[in-house]
């Protein structure tokens, strides 16, 4: 099969990068569809941590082509100081290697300056955004007063920058009472980077494309989760990109084909970073033990802003929604082993809403603050499993609560990671 989707199902953080870089080795092609350096990508292997936000994450494998789909949008200086630290590790990040799309949109120093002036203005109200310019970026992409990669070719290059600048200062002065940034200082800074971009810049979409009529396995990464996803997530409390499989189609440039495969990541239990409604959020000593302390890498942290992130039990109305809204044809269930600590573990199957029981994950967020989780417990295993590499080696409470997981949303695990290195996967044939 040629094209394998990787979706979060959750709320963003559930280890995709971990679960890309694991099937990437088999993989001819990684191609990144959607958002920007809001996203933050951790792969571990043989003791090494690379945390990436915005190259692609089969990073580790040379087989692998890299490429950045039209989709996301590009914070060149962010793309440009990873580029550098990967090539300081011996990683192969060359133009040949590494591809941008020329329909990528950029950030720009004034996205990032209206994501912060946005946020302080909604106050209370506030998204909670990363504020790496997401939203601003999308908008004017939207608008189509945006800046793609291929500017970067053409010989206006810089004054299409000035003018830009010089338009959004407007809004950061008079709406939100913001100094001004410099069109010149800007312009010259941005010309750097696309000399050093201008090698990478391409069609990714027609790369794609004969990547798979090739016969080439192509595997299409997401970033955040589907809850953040701007049509089908917990609007307003969202990204502006579309993290679902269908997001794969248009950040990529390609078209649906054979059925792919779409893998969904679920964490085994939930978290979420940012405002908005969370039935199953623990907020006592429970979401402190799941959280961790923050002195072990996989500790509920964020990787791009090191906000503690907001955890919770594992919500299967959620993930009974990922299944239908992606069409997910396998779940991998990551962090299995943070469970290992409790002697009694807590499901949500249903909300309560107004005294009656709702199967479905509602399709208004403001109906989503009022519902009420509806657990059934499962016994824990209260034994470590990092060490476990195989599904006979798992406890049977652990098998339990990854079939009752199978079960009700209908979807098998094929993937169950209990740790954050490669190796520590079971993979079920
Ligand atoms: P933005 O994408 O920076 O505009 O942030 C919008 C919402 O998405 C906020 O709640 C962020 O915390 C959340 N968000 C954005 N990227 C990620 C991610 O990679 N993981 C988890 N949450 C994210």
């Amino acid at each position: 099969m040629g094209l394998i989707i990787i979706v979060g199902t959750q709320w963003g953080d559930e280890a995709k990068g971990k679960i890309t870089d694991l099937l990437a080795q088999e993989a001819d092609v990684v191609a990144r569809y959607n958002g920007g350096d809001n996203a933050g990508h951790t792969i571990a292997h043989q003791g090494c941590t690379f945390k990436l936000h915005l190259v692609p994450s089969g990073i580790l494998h040379p087989q692998c082509q890299l490429y950045i789909g039209n989709g996301v949008v590009v914070n060149p200086q962010i793309l440009l100081d990873e580029m550098d630290e990967l090539t300081a590790e011996g990683v192969d990040v060359s133009p040949r290697r590494l591809k941008l799309s020329d329909r990528a949109h950029l950030i720009m120093p004034y996205h990032r300056a209206l994501d912060g002036a946005a946020e302080r203005a909604r106050g209370d109200s506030r998204i909670g955004t990363t504020q790496r310019g997401i939203g601003p970026v999308y908008a004017d992409k939207a608008a189509r007063a945006g800046l793609q990669a291929g500017d970067m070719l053409e010989s206006d290059f810089a004054l299409r920058v000035r003018e830009a600048v010089a338009t959004q200062n407007k809004v950061l002065e008079k709406v939100y009472d913001q100094s001004p940034l410099s069109p010149e200082e800007i312009a010259a800074q941005y010309t750097v980077y696309a000399e050093r971009l201008r090698p990478h810049i391409a069609d990714t979409s027609l790369l794609i494309h004969q990547a798979l009529e090739a016969g080439q396995k192509v595997l299409a990464e997401g970033a955040q989760g589907m809850l953040l996803d701007l049509d089908h997530g917990t609007y307003p409390y969202v990204t502006s990109s579309s993290p679902i499989a269908g997001g794969a189609f248009t950040g990529l440039g390609i078209g649906p084909g054979d059925p792919p495969q779409v893998v969904g990541v679920a964490k085994a239990y939930t978290t979420r970073v940012g405002a908005g409604p969370f039935p199953t959020e623990l907020t006592g000593a429970l979401g402190d033990q799941l959280r961790g302390t923050g002195d072990q890498p996989w500790d509920e942290y964020g990787t791009t802003t090191g906000r503690p992130r907001r955890c919770g039990w594992l919500d299967l109305v959620i993930l009974c929604y990922a299944a239908r809204i992606n069409g997910l044809t396998g779940l991998a269930i990551t962090k299995l082993d943070v469970l290992s600590s409790f002697d009694r573990i807590r499901v949500c199957v249903a909300y309560e809403l107004d005294g009656q029981r709702l199967e479905e994950f509602p399709s208004r967020t403001t109906e989503l603050a009022h519902c009420r989780p509806i657990y059934e417990e499962i016994e824990g295993w209260e034994r470590d499993i990092m060490a476990v590499r195989t599904w006979e080696d798992l406890p049977p409470e652990a098998r339990a609560y990854v079939e009752f997981i199978e079960e009700r949303v209908g979807v098998p695990a094929p993937l169950i990671s209990v740790g954050p290195e490669r190796e520590q996967t079971i993979c079920r044939p």
